[in-house]
């Protein structure tokens, strides 16, 4: 099966074949989880998009479904969202509920480079299955932006109206409206906040209570920035917190602070379900696992494009502010095979080793950092390897993937990247999951979040611990290797 190639990732959502980049539409109804995704499917290439789909009872096995939007007079199927009209606002539903898809279509204008952005909306009266684009489409639409795409829509209880965020260029728009189908322009937010790297994409709004704190709850505003050739991050994303009432997101940390929603370099255009908060008040985040660095370029065979792990997005109050906390979805659980466990062990440069590995792997490790200058985990492919670790002195955790295996399809890949981390009492707590072409590091519990994609050689057959610069004692260390979602 085409689910056997040696970089195929076993448990991370991928297309059957062909091209894929950002998730769209995600919506919970009715017992299912709905992922549509940018989809090219007649090519390993971006090119004209459709919205392919999947769907889901439990977040991990995923059911591929036919393509739910293709392209039509109006354009191509650029990124969106969907919501369940529960009080049937829009009128499609026969006063009972159904699913409304808002997105974008895009058009080339004939002779030259650039293109109409317009957004349009589709129903589906039989849980997704099948869609009709509204006869009205498009139904927004401002040409003066020649960046003007990627609407995210929720209903506001608070002021019982649909709200609209929609990236155009270096800013987001908002909008409201009654019935999905007329929309007003109620604000814009960003244009001196945050970072410009790039260009705003793929933008989410939501709310979510402070955990564990007798603290009013904030709104998150998540916000994709483009790849600048100038820029070796490439793609990535950012979020602001603060609030929002029904018109205007006001952001609470100065203008100039870049809060990022992972450090990794793969990590883009991710949003959050609709609806799924009916279900446990969850709000679930999922990226394209992927940068627009190299993202026509990775090594993978005839599919190309993953998604990240789903996320259950939460706040905690930290000495700066409020900010982001991701932890992955316990429905991952189920994939556990019986695992190893060792502890109370020194660590010096010659390393522990777990030998005999292969396929993918869940770890929890906590190490205490003693006198060693730098702590991690090597995970060896042959004589290829990519690091995790921590030096102490920067106090900073890393990936290193420089001799990862695959680096050469982009002079950018093969890198060594970190993000600030401070060790709690003077111990590191992480929490990893490896397949055969991704590893998901996740610090302070749930505060610092790593993706990175790698593309080993052989797969990775075996896991060092190791400390430099003076000992360090492994605590704890789990690890469970994982059942394939296709086995
Ligand atoms: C983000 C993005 C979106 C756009 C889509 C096109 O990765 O550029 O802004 O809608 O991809 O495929």
């Amino acid at each position: 099966p085409i689910t056997e190639h040696p970089l195929r990732p076993q448990f991370h959502f991928t297309p059957p074949a062909n091209w894929m980049n950002d998730p769209n539409g995600m919506v919970y109804y009715e017992g299912e989880y709905h992922l549509f995704y940018q989809y090219h499917p007649d090519s390993t290439v971006w090119g004209p998009m459709h919205w392919g789909h999947a769907v889901s009872r439990d977040l991990v096995y995923w059911e591929h479904m036919p393509i739910a939007l293709f392209p039509d007079q109006n354009g191509t199927i650029f990124s969106g969202s969907a919501v369940v009209d529960w009080n049937d606002t829009s009128g499609f539903f026969d006063g009972g509920p159904g699913l409304v898809a808002i997105y974008t279509q895009m058009e080339m204008i004939a002779g030259t480079d650039s293109s109409k952005q317009r957004q349009s909306i589709a129903y589906s009266k039989d849980n997704g299955r099948t869609w009709i684009p509204y006869e009205g489409n498009p139904v927004l639409i401002d040409e003066r932006f020649p960046d003007f795409r990627d609407p995210k829509v929720f209903w506001h209880e608070q002021s019982s109206s649909w709200v609209m965020v929609l990236a155009a260029g270096d800013r987001l728009f908002l909008y409201r409206s009654p019935d999905l189908k007329s929309w007003t322009f109620a604000s814009e937010f960003g244009a001196q906040e945050g970072s410009h790297d790039g260009v705003w994409e793929c933008p989410d709004l939501f709310e979510l209570p402070v955990e564990g704190e007798n603290e009013a709850s904030r709104w998150v505003m998540i916000v994709s920035i483009g790849d600048a050739p100038t820029c070796s991050e490439g793609s990535r994303t950012q979020y602001f917190v603060g609030c929002f009432d029904g018109t205007t997101f006001t952001n609470e940390n100065t203008p100039n602070t870049v809060l990022w929603l992972d450090h990794g370099r793969d990590n883009y255009a991710g949003v959050t379900w609709s609806d799924a908060q009916g279900n446990d008040s969850e709000r679930l985040f999922i990226g394209w696992m992927n940068n627009w660095k190299y993202a026509n370029l990775i090594p993978t065979g005839e599919w190309r494009g993953a998604m990240t792990l789903v996320r259950k997005l939460s706040l905690r109050k930290e000495q700066q502010g409020v900010r982001l906390i991701q932890n992955v979805v316990d429905g991952y659980r189920q994939l556990r095979l019986q695992g190893i466990e060792r502890s109370n062990e020194l660590l010096s440069a010659e390393g522990i080793q777990f030998a005999g590995l292969s396929g993918q792997l869940e770890i929890e490790a906590e190490i205490e950092l003693m006198m060693a200058a730098e702590i991690g985990l090597r995970f060896k492919s042959g004589d290829k390897e990519t690091v995790v670790g921590f030096n102490a002195a920067l106090a900073e955790l890393f990936i290193d993937r420089t001799i990862s295996g695959h680096i050469d399809f982009h002079d950018e890949f093969a890198c060594r990247h970190s993000a600030p981390l401070k060790a709690k009492e003077g111990r590191i707590k992480l929490r990893l999951w490896l397949d055969r072409s991704s590893i998901e590091v996740f610090a302070d519990d749930g505060g610092l979040v790593m993706t990175d994609q790698l593309f080993p050689l052989d797969g990775t057959d075996c896991i060092e611990l190791y400390a430099i610069g003076g000992k360090a004692m492994l605590r704890t260390m789990r690890v469970y290797p994982l059942r394939s979602v296709y086995a």
